[in-house]
């Protein structure tokens, strides 16, 4: 057992001035649009209105259980209510959505197999297919009474060493340097033949937090180890950051927010004094290289639903694509067993074990998975609710909404009214949550925050209701009270309201 907390490495603070200048030089010099340029005046005065946070919380505002606006599925709710097609999609491109929903499902097998269209498994994963993470489309948990991690994993990640290492991050060269012999995740499967790499332990200890009116809520703190490593120690400086599969609804809507909207929100050095100083992650997108605003995963790394699919492919199932074209996956040069395990390329289909138009398909499916309308949004409870998530100071960060770009590539995402509740920005959230991990300009201590809509349906999708980037907490009350940070404030709120004012809050997030 490598107990987690002794593992850590933090970066000195010497590091992380370095890296802080090197940030504010970069964002300086970025050709991120810090203005919209995809509206006339007149639309440009029309989102400024709409997107206005509201004061009057006597009725639900125009427009606001259409949570994904003109997308939203209206459908009956259901255990598959994640896995409706967005309603902007035309009818002639539900073909490639039901062609990219396969190809999600689909099983791949270890090479060489018989069925050479699906093999290329691994040869280290973590998983056989997209769907055995994403259920139902919808979010991963940590793995009750050892049986294996499947929708949850294990990023490994060593600090930058040397200055010119640090320059490498903070220039957005790279997010992060690899494990020297396990990479940049912890496969707990490999095909037969091969060792795993090792099994992800947790450990939790409860510690109770007493909230106004004297209720007691149990907060349960994780302590996450490798177990049965299968090549040797790992690096003693490499950093373990738990990760469980977020809900996969809405994502081209996301993507489709203008860079300037987000960008609007950020507050480095907290200048109005809130004491919320959201940052942009920046990273490179894989095909073009160029600088591009991080906004998928728990950490933003990534800057499009492209760019996370491939990694996907190539990190959780082994499987190559024309952006992540090793057909090794994960598998170091040190792990000379792994490289030497045949692969599922087929010259005639392509270079890659998954050619380009299955990496199309799946990305597109992925990007189209509609967000369900809301429920109750006008009861008298639920919006007692919202002004209290108004008035707690959540909404700092769970922004309420945006307007998408009018110029979007897929007409289907254009210029909707979206309420997605989060500012895609980075933020301190305190020592509690943090994994001492750095992820290009996120440091150890920072996330990104999370979208709402759709969490009140977690149950009903997912059949669990554990939150936050690893699942530690078993509810809604307790993914609050594990703010900390720039959150803390808002926090403390929360735990001194009366206990019908918590419920009213709890209940409007159930509405999302
Ligand atoms: C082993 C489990 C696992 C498998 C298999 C898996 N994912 Fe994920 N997925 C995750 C986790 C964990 C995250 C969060 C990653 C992070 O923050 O580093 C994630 C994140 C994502 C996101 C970003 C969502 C967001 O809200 O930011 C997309 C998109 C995605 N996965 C698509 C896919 C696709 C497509 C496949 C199949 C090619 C796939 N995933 C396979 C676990 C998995
Ligand atoms: C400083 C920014 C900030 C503020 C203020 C804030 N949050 Fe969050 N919130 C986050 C981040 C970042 C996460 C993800 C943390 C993690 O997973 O470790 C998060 C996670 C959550 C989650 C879990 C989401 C998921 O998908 O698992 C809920 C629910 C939530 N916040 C509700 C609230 C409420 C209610 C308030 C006000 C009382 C609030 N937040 C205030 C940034 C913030």
């Amino acid at each position: 057992m490598l107990p987690f907390p002794a593992r850590r490495l933090l970066l000195s603070a010497a590091a992380c001035a370095t890296i802080a200048g090197f940030s504010a030089a970069l964002a300086a010099n970025l050709d991120l649009p810090t203005k919209r340029t995809d509206l006339t005046e007149a639309d440009a005065k029309r989102v400024a209105d709409v997107t206005r946070p509201t004061t009057d919380f006597s009725k639900a505002e125009q427009y606001e259980a259409m949570q994904a606006g003109g997308a939203t599925s209206i459908d009956p709710v259901t255990q598959d209510s994640f896995s409706h097609i967005s309603a902007t999609i035309p009818f002639e491109e539900e073909q490639p959505f039901r062609l990219g929903n396969a190809l999600f499902k689909k099983l791949w097998v270890s090479a060489p197999s018989s069925t050479q269209a699906s093999d290329g498994l691994g040869p280290l994963f973590n998983a056989r297919s997209c769907m055995s993470c994403h259920v139902n489309d919808g979010r991963g948990k940590p793995p009750e009474g050892g049986v294996s991690a499947t929708s949850m994993f294990l990023r490994l990640s060593r600090p930058a060493a040397t200055p010119e290492e640090q320059r490498a991050i903070a220039s957005a060269e790279i997010v992060n340097f690899p494990d020297p012999i396990y990479g940049h995740q912890l496969q707990d499967l490999a095909v037969p033949g091969l060792p795993s790499e090792g099994k992800m332990a947790i450990r939790y200890s409860e510690e109770p937090v007493t909230l106004a009116g004297g209720e007691i809520v149990s907060l349960r703190r994780p302590t996450y180890a490798v177990t049965n490593p299968g090549y040797g120690p790992l690096d003693p400086t490499t950093t373990l950051s738990p990760r469980v599969a977020p809900a996969m609804i809405g994502l081209g809507l996301i993507e489709a927010i203008p860079e300037a909207d987000i960008l609007a929100h950020a507050d480095p050095e907290d200048r109005d004094g809130d004491g919320i100083r959201g940052h942009a992650q920046i990273v490179r997108d894989h095909r073009t290289g160029k600088i591009a605003l991080g906004r998928f995963g728990w950490k933003a790394q990534n800057s499009s639903v492209r760019d996370q699919t491939a990694d996907a492919f190539s990190n959780d199932i082994g499987i190559s694509t024309p952006d992540r074209p090793d057909a090794h996956g994960d598998c170091t040069a040190a792990e000379t067993k792994c490289q030497a395990m045949p692969t599922g390329v087929q010259k005639r289909l392509g270079n890659e074990e998954a050619p380009g138009p299955i990496l199309d398909l799946v990305t597109f499916y992925s990007a189209n998975l509609a967000v369900p309308a809301r429920r109750k949004a006008s009861f008298p409870e639920t919006l007692k609710g919202k002004e209290i998530l108004y008035e707690s100071g959540c909404t700092a960060c769970h922004v309420p909404k945006f307007v998408t770009r009018r110029d979007s590539l897929d007409k289907a995402q254009s210029f909707q009214l979206i309420w997605p509740y989060s500012d895609f920005l980075l933020h301190d959230m305190g020592e509690g949550l943090a994994d001492g991990q750095q992820v290009g300009l996120a440091s150890g201590r920072e996330w990104r925050t999370p979208p709402l809509w759709g969490i009140g349906l977690t149950k009903t999708v997912s059949g669990h209701s554990f939150f936050l980037h690893d699942g530690r907490a078993r509810n809604l009350t307790e993914a609050i009270l594990w703010h900390g940070g720039e959150a803390q404030k808002a926090r403390d709120a929360f735990a001194s309201l009366p206990e019908g004012n918590r419920q009213a809050l709890i209940t409007f997030l159930e509405s999302l």
